[in-house]
C-alpha cells in the first residue's frame, strides 16, 4: 500500500518539521512520507532544513499573491494537489486558512499547538504569545495539543496532548523551548503517524 504523501507548512524555525525530518529518518513514520514543505516566508530557516532533508521546498506568500486571501490559498492548493498531498501538517505556520481551505481537506490538516487546547488558543495566541499569556495567568502547568484543523481557529478534534510543568523564573522563551522538548517535537511525529497509518488504509 502506498505511503500518505505528506506536505508540511511553516513559516519559522521549523523545529518540528525537523522533529519530523528526524522522526522519519529513524523510521518512526513508516505509514506516511514527507514530500513537499511549504513556506509562507522566504527567508525561514525550516526551508532550510528541508533543503538539508532534500525535500522539496516552495515559498507562497501572500504579497505575492496581491495580498489576496483567496489567491493565496488557491496557490498553495495548486502546489498540493500537484504534489499528491493526502496529508497536510501546519508546524509553525502562522497563517489563518479559511473555511474554504479546511472543508477542502476534512480530517487532513494537522496543527500543533503550544497549550493545553481549550487553554490559550484561538485567534491572536500563536508562538511566543501563548506562552507569555500562560505565564501571566499563573497556571502551574501548560503543555501542547495536536488536533485537527477546522473552521474554527485551534477548533478541531484533539489527537494528542501532554502537560508540560512551569518552573519558577520562567520567560515565554524558556517555558517555550520545554513546552517543545517535552511535548511538540514527541506528540507531533506521533500524531503524523497515527493520522497517516489511518489514511493509508482507507
Ligand atoms: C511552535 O511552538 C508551534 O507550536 C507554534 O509556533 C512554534 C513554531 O516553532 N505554533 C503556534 O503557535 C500556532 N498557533 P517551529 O517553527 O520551530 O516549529
Amino acid at each position: 500500500m502506498a505511503k500518505t504523501k505528506i506536505a508540511v507548512l511553516v513559516s519559522g524555525g521549523g523545529t518540528n518539521l525537523q522533529a519530523l525530518i528526524d522522526a522519519q529518518s529513524r523510521g518512526e513514520i513508516p505509514s506516511g512520507e514527507i514530500v513537499l514543505v511549504i513556506s509562507n516566508k522566504a527567508d525561514a530557516y525550516a526551508l532550510e532544513r528541508a533543503a538539508q532533508a532534500g525535500i522539496p521546498g516552495v515559498v507562497i506568500t501572500k504579497k505575492g499573491c496581491g495580498g489576496d486571501q483567496e489567491a493565496f490559498e488557491d496557490a498553495i492548493m495548486a502546489q498540493l494537489a500537484a504534489c499528491d498531498i493526502d496529508l497536510i501538517v501546519l508546524a509553525g505556520f502562522m497563517a489563518i486558512l479559511s473555511q474554504r481551505f479546511t472543508d477542502t481537506y476534512p480530517k487532513r490538516i494537522l496543527n500543533v499547538h503550544p497549550s493545553l487546547i481549550p487553554s490559550f488558543c484561538g485567534e491572536g495566541f500563536y508562538g511566543l504569545r501563548v506562552h507569555q499569556a500562560a505565564l501571566d495567568k499563573g497556571v502551574q502547568v501548560t503543555g501542547a495539543t495536536v488536533h485537527f484543523v477546522n473552521e474554527i481557529p485551534d477548533g478541531g478534534e484533539i489527537i494528542l496532548q501532554k502537560a508540560v510543568e512551569i518552573e519558577d523564573g520562567d520567560t515565554p522563551e524558556i517555558l517555550q523551548r520545554r513546552v517543545m522538548e517535552q511535548a511538540e517535537w514527541i506528540l507531533l511525529p506521533r500524531a503524523v503517524e497515527i493520522v497517516s497509518e489511518k489514511l493509508m488504509n482507507t
